[in-house]
């Protein structure tokens, strides 16, 4: 079985990208072949600047590593190291109709959200559909946003193979973690870069613990019992705490007694707990200069010995070949 996912570098990641996107895909990298890739060409959408760029997928690379990726277990590369998935985004765009296109979500969010609509950002699911087909992925783990993107990638395998008369390409299964609940942000909106309300997985001590003591929270008095439900508080601890450490912080909540400064020190104090081996892991990796790259260039080199025979298949189903 291949399991494949992508990550576009579009800026540092927070505990929601850990979360929701990379911690499934480490849990995953045993239970199959898996191929894990950095989503340059993506993020090209919205970010025009090389030195930027660069430093992000690097960044992005250097901060999977940390968490568990396993370059022994997951073939892990940069988009833009396999150009020829740029041919199967042409080939899949000659049979996706416009209006496929129109109906994506993501599209239309970000043109509300006043990003400037280019023709890229309109493409944006046609090459990721290519990603996924270009590997032959049986299974794709994504957050639940990318669900409407997997259908796209989905209706267009099924219209070449149809258009072709056989069976050129594998169609994926989409992997979503519906009980994987969505992590809440500062402000306890949903945690997203374009939110302002992040918490970063990776930094200084300081500023980060100073992050946490900005989580906002309703203004109970200190002796009085808390409300439970909704809190931001108790949603993040959640994710670090054990069960038992968990109720633990629901009976002091139900009690009074303790001020809310007193649970964000706690909060703060599970995250950094819980992520000292991945610190760890990162300073050994930055110790190591030539590691990251080394590991990419190896990853690129088995993503497009399997990227060029589905290629040459599909090359010669569509006329494209001898
Ligand atoms: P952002 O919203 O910060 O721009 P992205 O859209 O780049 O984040 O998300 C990358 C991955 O991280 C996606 O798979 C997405 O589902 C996951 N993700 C992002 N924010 C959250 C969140 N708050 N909770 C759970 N998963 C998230
Ligand atoms: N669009 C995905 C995101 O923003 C990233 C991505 C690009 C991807 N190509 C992919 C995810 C292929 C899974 C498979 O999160």
């Amino acid at each position: 079985m291949r399991i494949l996912t992508g990550l576009q570098p579009s800026g540092k990641l927070h505990i929601g990208n850990y979360f929701g996107a990379m911690e499934p895909a480490i849990l995953l990298q045993s239970q199959g072949d898996a191929y894990y890739f950095i989503a340059n060409y993506h993020a090209m959408t919205s970010l025009h600047d090389g030195p930027a760029l660069r430093a992000n997928t690097h960044e992005l690379a250097i901060d999977f590593l940390a968490c568990g990726l396993d370059p022994a277990k997951a073939v892990f590369f940069r988009q833009s190291d396999v150009p020829e998935v740029n041919e199967l985004a042409w080939i899949l765009s000659t049979v996706c109709p416009m209006s496929l296109l129109e109906k994506c979500h993501s599209y239309k969010d970000k043109v509300a959200k006043g990003i400037a609509s280019n023709h890229a950002l309109f493409a944006y699911p046609v090459l990721m559909a290519a990603d996924i087909l270009l590997y032959d992925s049986n299974l794709v783990p994504v957050g639940k946003d990318q669900k409407q993107h997997l259908e796209v990638t989905r209706d267009l395998a099924v219209k070449i193979n149809e258009a072709l008369g056989e069976t050129v390409l594998t169609i994926p299964d989409v992997l979503i973690k519906e009980e994987s609940a969505i992590v809440p942000g500062l402000d306890g909106q949903k945690m997203s870069k374009s939110y302002n309300n992040t918490i970063p997985l990776f930094g200084e001590e300081k500023p980060l613990r100073k992050t946490f003591m900005k989580i906002i929270s309703d203004s109970t008095a200190v002796e009085d019992p808390k409300p439970t439900e909704n809190s931001t508080i108790l949603a993040l601890f959640k994710l670090f705490a054990s069960e038992f450490e968990y109720q633990a912080m629901v009976e002091s909540f139900q009690s009074g007694g303790l001020g809310y400064g007193h649970f964000k020190q706690q909060l703060w104090e599970a995250y950094w707990n819980y992520f000292a081996p991945m610190r760890q892991r990162r300073e050994e990796i930055l110790a190591d200069p030539g590691y990251v790259n080394e590991v990419l260039t190896q990853g690129a080199e088995k993503a497009r010995a399997t990227a060029s025979n589905v290629l040459d298949r599909i090359r010669k189903a569509t006329g494209l070949s001898c």
